[in-house]
Order: structure tokens, then sequence, then C-alpha cells
């Protein structure tokens, strides 16, 4: 299966990720993730990335479009992954258009998270990661057992700098001028779920797999 998932900043997209790649035994492909994975190493292409990201801006398609290619064809081509963050332009949904005709493959379905202004905010100034693995927390909803420390790996939550609140509505504006217009580009095709991703981790998790069951 080969899914991509998409919705507004803090809408759910790595959440819901997560138990989808464990439960369909998918490779999980979040350039979100990568980029502050590769800024955690010490990496070059975190470091630049994290220029951007820090503002709540988008890194460049052409450094975007590279990290997904290779992971997608240099690192062992992957049979079944799921997209979380990717793409974000239309110029990078022309570009997975590309990669999947390489390998003879199409998306089996969009996974649009459907969420309003308020409920992103108070998702983002609540979130907390881990430095170490990556899981993710919330303050509120999803407290991790003890505070600051990761129930995965036990090592060190931290809160995201683009999760400021300057940051936030930049991100927000940027979704609403880059991102939205790809909703319509796969609505065409009829591959697009839209989720209502106002409901307990559970239920939107729940409405997803009915989605995916009712294409497949
Ligand atoms: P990325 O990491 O992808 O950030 P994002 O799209 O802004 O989304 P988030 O990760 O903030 O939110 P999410 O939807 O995953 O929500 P989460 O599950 O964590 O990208 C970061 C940056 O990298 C971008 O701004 C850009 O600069 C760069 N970048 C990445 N991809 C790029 C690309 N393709 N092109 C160019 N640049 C790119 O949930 C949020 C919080 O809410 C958590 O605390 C969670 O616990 C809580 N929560 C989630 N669901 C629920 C629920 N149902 N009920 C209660 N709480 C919930
Ligand atoms: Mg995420
Ligand atoms: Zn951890």
């Amino acid at each position: 299966m080969k899914l991509l998932v998409m919705g507004p900043p803090g809408a759910g997209k790595g959440s819901q990720s997560r138990k989808l790649v464990k439960e369909f035994n998918l490779t999980n492909i979040s350039t979100g993730e990568m980029f502050r994975q590769s800024y955690e190493r010490g990496e070059n292409l975190g470091i630049e990335a994290m220029k951007f990201i820090d503002n709540g801006n988008l890194v460049s398609d052409e450094i975007t479009n590279e990290i997904v290619r290779k992971r997608l064809f240099e690192e062992g081509k992957e049979e079944d992954f799921l997209l979380d963050g990717y793409p974000r332009t239309v110029a990078q949904a022309k570009a997975l258009d590309g990669m999947l005709n390489e390998m003879n493959a199409k998306l089996d379905a969009v996974i649009n998270i459907v969420v309003d202004k308020e409920n992103i905010l108070e998702r983002m100034v609540g979130r907390r990661v881990c430095r170490k693995c990556g899981y993710t927390y919330h303050t509120k909803f999803k407290p991790s057992h003890q505070e600051g420390v990761c129930d995965k790996c036990g090592g060190e939550l931290y809160q995201r700098v683009d999760d400021q609140l300057e940051s936030v509505r930049n991100r927000l504006k940027i979704y609403e001028e880059k991102t939205r217009p790809i909703i319509d580009y796969y609505k065409g095709r009829g591959v697009l779920l839209n989720i209502n991703g106002m409901q307990s981790f559970e239920a939107v998790y729940r409405d997803i797999k009915k989605a995916l069951r009712d294409i497949t």
C-alpha cells in the first residue's frame, strides 16, 4: 500500500502515521522528521534546513524532492510506504508523480486530516517531542509518564522552535498558500479521503481505517 497523509501543521499527521505504518507494515517517510533527525546528527543538510524550519518556512523543493528520491530509490526500493508531510507544494506533487511513474506505481489513498485553527494552536503549544526517537507527546492530550522524559526510549522531550506562536502563524499562512492547492490536485483522481481530525486520537484512526476499507 502507498499512502500519503496530508493536513495543516498540528493536524495529527505524525500521530496517525505512526499507527498506520505499524498496523499495515509501511515504511514511514516524514520529511519534517528526516530534517530534524539530520539536524540532531549534526549534518549539514539538517543545519541548513533548520534555518527555514525554525521560522516556519518551507525548505526548497529541490532539496526536499532530493531527500525523498534518495529514500525511495537509493536506500533500497520501497514497496509499501507512507509519506507524511510530503508533497507540500504543487511542484513537489508533480515531482512525486514522476517518481511513482518510474516505479510503475500509484498512490492508493491520500488521507487529508481536517482540523480548524483553534484546535491547531492548542495542539502546537502543548506538543513535546523526543530528541532521540522523535516520538510526539502533548502536555494535556498525551502526557508522558514522567515529565520531560520519553516513555519509549528515555530520551529528553523538547519543544520544537517552530511550535512558538510566530512560527506557527507563518506555517499556517504557508499551508494556505502553498499546500492547500494540492488537495484539488488529488481530488480529481478519486484518491482523496477527507477525515475529521477534531476527535480523539482513537476516533480519527478509526475513521481513517474505515475510509481505507471502503476504497480497497
Ligand atoms: P513537519 O514536521 O511535517 O510539520 P507540520 O506539517 O507543520 O506538522 P506537524 O509535525 O507540526 O504536525 P502533525 O500534523 O504531524 O501533528 P502531530 O501528530 O505532531 O514539518 C516541519 C517543517 O519541516 C515544515 O514547516 C517545513 O519547514 C519543513 N518541511 C517538512 N516537509 C517539507 C516539505 N515537503 N517541503 C518543504 N519543507 C518541508 O500532532 C500535533 C500535536 O497535537 C501533538 O502534541 C499531538 O500529541 C496532538 N494531537 C494530535 N492528534 C490529536 C488528537 N486527535 N487529539 C488531541 N491531541 C492530538
Ligand atoms: Mg508531524
Ligand atoms: Zn524517545
